[in-house]
């Protein structure tokens, strides 16, 4: 059995690297990587390979950046050449990004079986990029592997037969437990006592300049009660030189490059309080017991608020400036971690793939 995974961006590395691993112990499997190439930069791509000891790809469609038009087609049209060569006889995809849509796309013109794994994550708002790529890409698949129960709620709603949904829990939570030593190994020799960790990424925050200019000063003012540390993605460094608020002027306020999964790990597992736009992050401070305050009104992850750490602050900086006063004055109490989220996830997929041989 030939098995073909497709990775593009940050995440999606994060997820396949454990289902690599575990499809591995099953002999009579082949896998091959196929890298779209959506991040390409060193930090954003080839870094996360080493650490995560994912095996080069055997292909890297080099698509780079463009319109989401242009990224989904270059990989359609790329991806299509490379299954002509060699055909799988599964295709497994992961999240919700560009890259997924589009090879699930592809396999289902050529009748290639498609596995998505995090299928079922809803935030019911069409205007995110990434809920048209988790609809569509739940539609087309024949397995579908889901984190959490409400994502087999979700898919049972729009229709999917019950035999293709496989609960199995969350891979990026395999990643996590697997690393969690590494990355304590990794912590820098100082840190500040006290320190607030933030990412922001999502074109609702980023793209929109005057909201990002009003959460760069709610930032600074929080700054003023504990450091913070803010990795920048590249879409987020450019939109701040848009910005009237310097923050870089701020000693509290650290800006820093996009950082490896080891580095980032280690310091969600030292920060006070996580504020971030991310769905990853999302679950991996649930499972830490870190208190997340998450700037979107919406979330595909709802066990990390009604389960986990996770709070949704939407666009009330008020409330953010209060649920961050309410950590610091110890009003705050720990979540629990979903059911499944035990480092095991990739183990499942693997057995419900391997059967199928
Ligand atoms: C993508 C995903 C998002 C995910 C995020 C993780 C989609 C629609 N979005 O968003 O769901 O949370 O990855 O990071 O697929 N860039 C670089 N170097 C890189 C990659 C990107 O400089 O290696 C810059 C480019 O200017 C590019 C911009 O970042 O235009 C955005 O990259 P893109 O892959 O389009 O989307 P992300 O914002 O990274």
């Amino acid at each position: 059995m030939f098995i073909s995974h497709i990775v593009g961006a940050r995440p999606n590395f994060v997820k396949a690297a454990p289902v690599h691993r575990a499809l591995s112990k099953h002999t009579h499997i082949q896998q091959s990587i196929v890298h779209t190439g959506q991040h390409y930069d060193a930090n954003m791509s080839d870094v996360f390979f080493r650490q995560l000891a994912i095996p080069e790809p055997d292909v890297n469609l080099q698509v780079g950046s463009g319109s989401h038009a242009h990224q989904t087609a270059r990989i359609m049209s790329r991806l299509d050449e490379v299954f002509q060569q060699r055909r799988p006889d599964l295709v497994l995809v992961y999240g919700d990004v560009n890259s997924t849509v589009a090879a699930a796309l592809v396999c289902s013109k050529l009748g290639i079986r498609i596995g998505h794994v995090e299928a079922g994550l809803r935030s019911f708002d069409r205007g995110m990029p990434e809920e048209i790529n988790r609809v569509l890409t739940d539609q087309l698949s024949d397995l579908l592997f889901t984190p959490s129960s409400d994502g087999n709620d979700n898919l049972r709603k729009e229709g999917i037969p019950e035999h293709r949904i496989h609960l199995v829990g969350n891979v990026m939570i395999d990643t996590l437990v697997t690393m969690l030593p590494l990355a304590r190994q990794s912590l820098p020799a100082s840190l500040p006592k006290r320190f607030a960790l933030v990412t922001l990424h999502r074109p609702s925050n980023v793209d929109d300049l005057p909201w990002l200019s009003n959460m760069l000063r709610t930032l600074a003012k929080l700054s003023e009660k504990m450091e913070i540390l803010f990795p920048v993605h590249p879409r987020t460094r450019q939109a701040l030189l848009g910005t009237d608020v310097n923050v870089g002027n701020s000693s509290n306020i650290r800006l820093l490059d996009p950082m490896p999964y080891l580095e980032f790990l280690g310091l969600q597992t030292q920060a006070h309080i996580v504020i971030t736009d991310s769905g990853g992050i999302q679950e991996e401070t649930t499972y830490l017991g870190v208190p997340c305050f998450t700037v979107r009104e919406n979330t595909e992850r709802p066990v990390t608020i009604t389960s986990g750490s996770n709070t949704l602050v939407g666009r009330d900086l008020q409330r953010l400036e209060h649920e961050v006063q309410r950590v610091l004055s110890g009003a705050w109490t720990n979540g629990k971690r979903p059911a499944l989220w035990d480092g095991h996830a990739a183990e499942r997929i693997a057995a419900v793939v391997s059967a199928l041989a």
